[in-house]
């Protein structure tokens, strides 16, 4: 109630102050930048819970679906497009309950279990440690494997990592027994998964203990580097950073940190695709509250490591709405629409910004749940909006993130407390109306993403690529009539990208890009310069 009251002073405010013709101005240093954008910041996240991996990803070699080695063909093929650096697995929560022997050797002995953590359902194990390990090798991206440190123990731990990656040894022969034999590369191992909660409820000081005292048995066998993450905060809670950056230190490679764009944890967090235009620019002003967020945390860890030798990790991120009608509680599944592909497109938009100390970040989740990249239904599968963003924004994986300003109208937008309290930013965020990245990439293409986040309004946007002159430019572009416009199994295609042909170059100044981005707008310039 608190929520509609403040929106409802607000936006009259900001919508009187509209005017007829919103412009905009980008000026992109196009000779500066130095940091590259860590491709694995377009990284994902596939969890034992509802039907992300059983159904979303893995149907089994036995499944009518079409399928590579009981993996899906459609989500493989779609999944390539995306040029995924890095999944994360098996949680989550689910990682602090996972004790991998149950999930090798032949599939029909493998013992069942209960997913206590999501929904109650019975895990079968049959998507255990190969089945992972050799998406990744299809997906030909990076594994990034959760270690067990709340209800696992040290031994189990140390085994895992050995089973993985050594060439000899009693773990690589019963890897060898299982039906593998060279052993596979695994760079990234989290030691547990939001130890203050679902992962053992620690307190900081216990889990910095905890993490060294895993970690020292988790070995480098036969020339694979493990990179260690250790659990980080969530949101606000500086407090945990900071106990971490003081006990752990060098030991670790990197600090993971959770942030979801959510109403709250209590009661009902809204409908994916039943919203009003204020829920819509509440929801943006609370994903781009990950910026003041990221920034104290990082603040946090400059005082600490000031040579920037340990990462931050933004390990599990992306909308959370109340789970779809009819579906198994506790599974997580809900529909994705162009408010979801804004905050998608935001929210990369700032990691980028902060790319120096920001080198990996997993959106939860890939499918089926929470701000999935594909929703499936037996045999049917779709693409959300977020996927079309991800797609779009490939380009900008291992460039070098550009320096920009962004001039725009704004608006105000409430920022409550959310969290039991914990956040102590102001009363009202400022919610800027346009929203833009840029990159070079190792050809000298220079991409620029824009997002006019105005539901109503078109905006010109001037973009200045100083220090260079536009050869050619070619764009794409990603809206729709109504921001809760979304695919479904019936109507796949209702949200997808378009060649986008709305800009002008300008013969008197050859830095010059005009863009006209229709209201509510995601679009993509790809650049050639003289
Ligand atoms: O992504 C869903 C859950 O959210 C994860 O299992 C947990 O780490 C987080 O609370």
């Amino acid at each position: 109630m608190k929520r509609i009251l403040i929106l409802s002073m607000l936006l009259p405010l900001s919508l009187m102050a509209a005017k007829t013709e919103r412009t905009a101005t980008v000026n992109v240093q196009t000779t500066k930048g130095e940091t590259v954008i860590s491709r694995n910041i377009y990284g994902q996240f596939a969890e034992h819970l509802g039907t992300c991996i059983y159904g979303g990803l893995w149907v089994g070699e036995d499944s009518p679906i079409p399928n590579t080695n009981g993996y899906r063909n459609d989500v493989l093929g779609a999944l390539k497009d995306l040029h995924i650096p890095v999944l994360r697995w098996p949680g989550g929560c689910f990682a602090d309950d996972y004790h991998w022997m149950d999930g090798i050797g032949p599939r029909d002995k493998r013992p069942a279990k209960v997913n206590s953590t999501w929904g109650g359902t019975l895990e079968d194990n049959s998507f255990g440690t190969h089945e992972f390990l050799n998406l990744c090798e299809l997906l030909e991206c990076e594994p990034y494997v959760s270690m067990n440190i709340g209800s696992g123990t040290v031994r189990e731990t140390s085994e895992w990592v050995e089973y993985m990656t050594a060439s000899d040894g009693p773990m690589a022969e019963l890897r060898h027994k299982n039906g593998r034999n060279e052993p596979w590369k695994v760079k990234f191992i989290g030691v547990g998964n939001e130890s203050w909660g679902c992962g053992g409820n620690m307190t900081p000081e216990y889990y910095s203990n905890e993490y060294r005292r895993y970690a020292t048995y988790c070995k480098d066998f036969s020339g694979n580097r493990l990179y260690k993450i250790a659990s980080g905060a969530s949101d606000y809670d500086y407090t945990w950073t900071e106990t971490l950056m003081k006990n752990i230190g060098n030991r670790m490679h990197a600090l993971s940190l959770h942030y979801y764009t959510v109403l709250g944890w209590n009661g009902s967090k809204g409908k994916a695709t039943k919203f009003s235009d204020e829920d819509y620019y509440w929801c943006l002003g609370k994903c781009l509250g990950i910026e003041p967020v990221l920034k104290k945390h990082i603040d946090i860890m400059d005082r600490y490591d000031a040579r920037k030798r340990i990462d931050l990790l933004v390990d599990e991120w992306g909308t959370w709405w109340d789970e779809e009608e009819g579906t198994i509680p506790g599974h997580l599944f809900q529909q994705n629409t162009m408010r979801d592909a804004f905050v998608a497109a935001l929210s990369l938009n700032v990691f980028h910004k902060y790319a120096e100390r920001v080198k990996m970040c997993n959106i939860a989740q890939i499918a089926n749940v929470l701000q999935s990249m594909i929703l499936t239904n037996n045999e049917k599968m779709v693409l959300t909006p977020t996927y079309h963003v991800f797609k779009m924004y490939v380009p900008h994986q291992d460039a070098i993130s550009l320096p920009l300003d962004v001039t725009c109208d704004n608006m105000q937008v409430p920022n409550e407390r959310f969290n039991g309290g914990r956040n102590e930013e102001e009363p009202t965020r400022t919610l800027p109306l346009l929203s833009a990245t840029a990159s070079r990439d190792d050809k000298g293409l220079i991409h620029v993403s824009l997002a006019n986040v105005d539901l109503a309004q078109e905006q010109t946007v001037t973009v200045n690529l100083e220090g260079t002159k536009v050869k050619s430019v070619s764009g794409t572009i990603l809206t729709s009539k109504n921001i809760a416009d979304h695919n479904t199994f019936e109507k796949p295609n209702s949200v997808q990208t378009e060649p986008f042909k709305g800009f002008k170059t300008n013969k008197k100044d050859a830095s010059m890009i005009t863009v006209t981005m229709p209201a509510k707008s995601i679009v993509t310039l790809e650049v050639t310069t003289k």
